[in-house]
């Protein structure tokens, strides 16, 4: 019997749902135990799980509205989700006065606050606030719509905009428990229950979940949320960690969150004991420094001063600061100055006055002098290579440091009496530089001794990886301690050694090793800072996925790290009460036995998992150790899956073969990858199929906010879930007789997506049934060990030049193919079979452009499917996110040639000249009845020319395609009311008025 998942997925829905909690940024359940890169969101996991562990009937309709109850996604479950909106003025009662100054107007928030801003400031906001008011703020919802009519009738995007996210309800309400029970015969109320009931009766015992690449944790913690045994197991130890944490902090409930909280706040209180009394943070006006900024400075040969660099000089927007610099008559050292300005000053310091580095070269700040390149600095040999005692920069180091702004702040009596904190940037004076130097002391008096003990960092950098290659290059840095400043490694070393004194439990080490780990992140060298109005912060390490040097950064002083530093404001809601196992293993060396295994590989990916980790693992070091004596505490780069080329392939197939062989017969796997490029998808096919895996079904949620880290190419934005189960029998297969199964395959699976999306809310997009297409063609593929004799594994490894197609690529391409025919956008179904393919291709493109579709990889992978091999004239755009097809007038009168021409010498036309090779769709009638539209715009919207201009070109056979054009032309009509398509009016106009002219059109 299939499982729900391998016949359907409600794809729109479930994407709406992973959006949101994507959207939620610090509010995602697992984030805030550290970072880590392409975490799943946690709503895909579980619809997952459970479309696999839930079993088809022969009611699809009946499972859809059960599978969407359990999940609590059907119209009842997000009614029950729905609590509204806590209003803009309780957040505004609930900030400290500094957020309420900073953020509010007296109605509402300021002006200029983005979406994602407001979110951050309403996390802060949340943070801060003990249990109680919590409670009290959360009292405040209301729901927007009140009326359940009025509500259900709101597309579903728009309804859970207002709603809980499923995970963070009770569940389905007695009412849906009883209709669940009644359709899967099972007696369960509440997940876990459900789960052991399918289980049992699928694998007779609760289902056992593996990841084998889990990360940072989501597959294996949401596979044990709801009930199931979990095992996770990453190569690198700091995904280990995590997802140990998300197990056992979180899952552990509150008593071990307590605890964790309560080892990490009595950490802290020594630390900053132990700061205030070395008085390293203090000033003698009773102020405490809230941020630190350090710039580098350079001295170009010729010059006899230092130049201080920074892309920008503005220190605050909202405060509006700036930093200006002065000669000190006898000092080769300039003076900073930070001067309030007017909001006109602020406006042209934001756009780089007074930048001393600009487009990478050195701005003279007194003179304006252009002196340099920064990289003819670091001169041919490249710059000195750090040793592991070097701290600061040698005196005769090429980039020197420099402290240059203080942030201070003071607790003093408001205008209403009430205390509020005063704040004032300043320039370092001599007593502030004492403070520097006693810092350095301070640090180099343990430097030694806490790099024994592991509470800073001693490894050293990798020089050969993507990212780390550059702080070799950039800065000369080679040991991981280099990316932190004196005053960093002091703080951040000394909570590290407190917390080895304190924390005893297992628990307790992991979380405070976290919470150096999160302060890592947020406070290094690496930490830009940003002078922007919504921030006036620092940033954090990661908020991209490099390893990026700046030339001006934030430090934070201690006070700056309490809300880094806790794992837990709160306690959590979370309890997993069944066993689970972490483990640090290649994945090639699994040997644990799941019935299910759901896996994110690291596929082709831009994120250099082993390089970035190493970044948290050189402070968690020998503290991992003490928690996890079993564990390797070294990525182990040279194992790391990566890349796309050959040995990735061949890491892959003995992985899966390896996950294959520790799964029941009745097993299945899911394969979750994100990537932009439909292409990939085949390859990733054939790995598996080479594995012993036959695909069952495919689905594309859109999993990700846009273009988050991505530095080129097309937005990634869709997870493709492939769903796997073992290729028990060895069975041989034959191209002539797999041909037309796949065939039926695709038609079969096309149709059963057309008949889920009509009437209601459209489930699927292009790529969705692209994508099916792909699946279908796997589904009968995977069947077969061989094909015509040929060995799967053999053809993934044959070496082959780009052009030449295996037979198995061949057929996957004629699923697309199939798979594009059968797709006639709506009101062209009597003219498709008419149409060439070239013909089809334009209008499917215009059909894709209309519903909002702008990334080119879905136009060149449709072409690909009509077997169209150039589509760049009729292309107006070919922007990866802006790609868009030419109007009729946008495509004028070039590249018309005569119906039917298809010589490869260019054809002169009759009011146009096409150059070079006649493009198919030059010749196509439809490319003249588009000419004829542009004649009737371009003639004030007289159709006469264009009515003329078909006669002449098509003859007698004008009167045979008359309908024809008329139905066309109806069509087109119809693009220009479609969304985003304005650049259709004038066109869309026309094609109404031809078609008019053409229906009353007599001999
Ligand atoms: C895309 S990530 C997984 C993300 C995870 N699903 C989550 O939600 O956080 C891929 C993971 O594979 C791990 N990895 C790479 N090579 C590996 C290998 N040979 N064995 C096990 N894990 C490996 C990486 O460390 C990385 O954590």
């Amino acid at each position: 019997m299939p499982a729900f998942i391998e016949t359907q997925f409600p794809i729109a829905r479930l994407s709406a749902e992973a959006y949101k909690e994507r959207k939620a940024n610090n509010g995602q359940t697992l984030t805030r135990l550290g970072k880590w890169w392409g975490r799943k969101p946690l709503i895909l996991i579980r619809a997952s799980l459970l479309g696999m562990l839930m079993p088809a009937s022969i009611d699809p309709k009946r499972d859809r509205e059960i599978f969407l109850k359990i999940l609590t996604m059907d119209d009842d479950g997000v009614w029950q989700r729905c609590k509204g909106e806590i209003p803009v003025a309780a957040w505004r009662e609930a900030a400290s006065a500094e957020i309420q100054k900073d953020s509010f107007l007296a109605r509402g928030w300021r002006r200029g606050l983005t979406e994602e801003e407001q979110d951050s400031i309403c996390a802060r906001i949340w943070e801060a606030l003990n249990p109680l008011q919590r409670k009290a703020l959360d009292d405040q919802r209301r729901r927007p719509v009140p009326d359940r009519v009025t509500f259900d009738a709101l597309p579903y995007a728009q309804r859970i905009a207002h709603c809980e996210r499923p995970e963070n309800i009770e569940g389905p309400t007695s009412t849906a428990w009883a209709d669940i029970n009644a359709h899967l015969g099972t007696s369960a109320s509440s997940l876990s229950d459900l789960v052991a009931q399918l289980g049992q009766r699928t694998f007779g015992h609760v289902p056992r979940v593996g990841d084998a690449f889990c990360g940072g944790g989501s597959i294996p913690f949401e596979a044990a949320r709801i009930g199931c045994e979990a095992f996770g197991s990453d190569l690198n130890p700091v995904a280990g960690l995590l997802t140990w944490a998300s197990l056992h902090l979180l899952g552990g409930g509150r008593v071990v969150q307590e605890e964790v909280m309560q080892v990490q706040a009595v950490v802290m209180a020594e630390a900053d004991r132990q700061v205030s009394e070395w008085g390293i943070e203090h000033n003698d006006q009773g102020e405490r420094a809230d941020a630190f900024l350090y710039c580098v400075e350079v001295k170009p040969e010729g010059c006899d001063y230092f130049i201080p660099l920074a892309p920008s000089w503005l220190v605050g927007e909202r405060t509006k600061a700036v930093c200006r610099w002065h000669r000190v008559p006898g000092s080769d050292r300039l003076q900073p100055e930070i001067v309030v300005v007017t909001p006109e000053e602020v406006a042209a310091y934001k756009a780089g006055k007074g930048a001393t580095a600009v487009d990478g070269r050195v701005t003279d700040p007194l003179t304006g002098k252009d002196w340099c390149s920064i990289e003819s600095l670091r001169g041919p040999q490249g710059l000195r290579r750090w040793s592991n005692d070097d701290i600061v920069p040698r005196p005769d180091d090429v980039f020197q440091e420099r402290l240059y702004v203080i942030r201070w702040v003071k607790t003093v009596a408001g205008a209403d009496g009430k205390p509020v904190e005063s704040r004032r940037y300043a320039a370092p004076n001599p007593a502030d530089l004492q403070r520097e130097t006693l810092t350095l002391t301070l640090l180099q008096q343990r430097f030694h001794a806490w790099q024994a003990a592991g509470f800073i960092p001693s490894k050293a950098i990798p020089e050969q990886g993507d990212e780390t290659g550059r702080l070799f290059r950039e800065r000369g840095w080679t040991h991981w301690h280099h990316l932190f400043t004196p005053r960093q490694l002091l703080t951040h070393g000394l909570l590290a050694e407190v917390s080895g004194r304190i924390a005893q439990s297992k628990e307790a080490i992991v979380g405070c090793l976290l919470g150096l780990g999160r302060i890592a992140n947020w406070d290094s060298r690496l930490c830009l800072w940003m002078a922007n109005s919504a921030n006036e912060g620092g940033s954090h390490v990661f908020n991209s996925q490099a390893l990026n040097t700046f030339l001006n950064y934030s430090n934070r002083p201690l006070i700056k790290l309490d809300t880094a530093w806790p794992v837990f404001n709160d306690t959590v809601a979370v309890s997993i009460g069944r066993s689970s196992r972490v483990i640090t293993s290649d994945a090639r060396d699994l040997r644990h036995t799941c019935d299910l295994w759901v896996t994110d590989p690291p596929y082709a990916d831009a994120v250099n998992y082993h390089e970035l980790g190493d970044f948290f693992l050189a402070w968690y070091d020998r503290q991992l150790t003490r928690a996890f004596p079993e564990w390797t505490p070294d990525a182990r780069a040279e194992l790391a899956v990566r890349g796309d080329g050959d040995d990735f392939r061949r890491s892959m197939v003995e992985i899966y073969r390896n996950l294959a062989a520790h799964m029941p017969d009745n097993g299945m796997q899911m394969v979750q990858f994100t990537h932009q490029d439909p292409g990939v998808w085949a390859d990733l096919g054939m790995i598996l199929w080479a594995a012993g895996l036959k695909a069952t079904a495919a689905w594309t949620i859109s999993t990700e906010t846009e273009a988050v880290g991505i530095k080129k190419g097309n937005y990634v934005t869709g997870t493709v879930c492939l769903v796997l189960r073992k290729r028990v029998k060895p069975e041989p297969g034959f191209l002539d007789e797999v041909y037309p199964l796949v065939e039926d395959e695709v038609r079969r699976q096309i149709a059963s997506m057309q008949a889920l999306d009509e009437g209601g809310e459209p489930n699927f997009n292009d790529a969705d049934y692209q994508l099916a297409a792909y699946a279908a063609a796997l589904k009968v593929l995977t069947q077969y060990a061989t094909l015509d004799g040929k060995d799967v594994e053999h053809e993934v490894f044959a070496v082959r030049d780009r052009a030449t197609k295996s037979d198995f690529q061949s057929v996957i391409e004629r699923a697309i193919t199939i798979a594009c025919d059968l797709l006639i956008p709506r009101g062209l179904e009597s003219s498709w079979r008419d149409l060439s393919l070239v013909e089809r291709y334009y209008l499917r493109a215009l059909d894709i452009e209309s519903r909002g579709e702008r990334r080119k990889g879905m136009y060149e992978e449709l072409a690909r499917g009509f077997g169209v091999t150039d589509i760049r004239p009729l292309l107006k755009s070919d922007q990866a996110n802006g790609t868009r097809m030419h109007t009729p007038s946008g495509l004028a009168a070039s590249g018309l040639a005569p119906l039917g021409a298809g010589s490869s010498q260019p054809v002169p036309v009759r009011r146009g000249r096409a150059s070079g090779a006649v493009h198919p769709f030059a010749a196509s009638p439809l490319r003249h009845l588009l000419f004829a539209i542009r004649e009737t715009t371009l003639n004030d919207l007289n159709p006469e020319p264009g009515r003329q201009y078909l006669r002449d070109t098509f003859g007698q056979g004008y009167w045979n395609r008359r309908e024809r054009f008329m139905a066309l032309l109806e069509w087109l009509e119809a693009l220009g009311n479609a969304h985003g398509m304005t650049e259709w009016t004038a066109d869309s106009e026309a094609a109404r008025i031809l078609a008019g002219r053409l229906r009353n059109d007599h001999a």
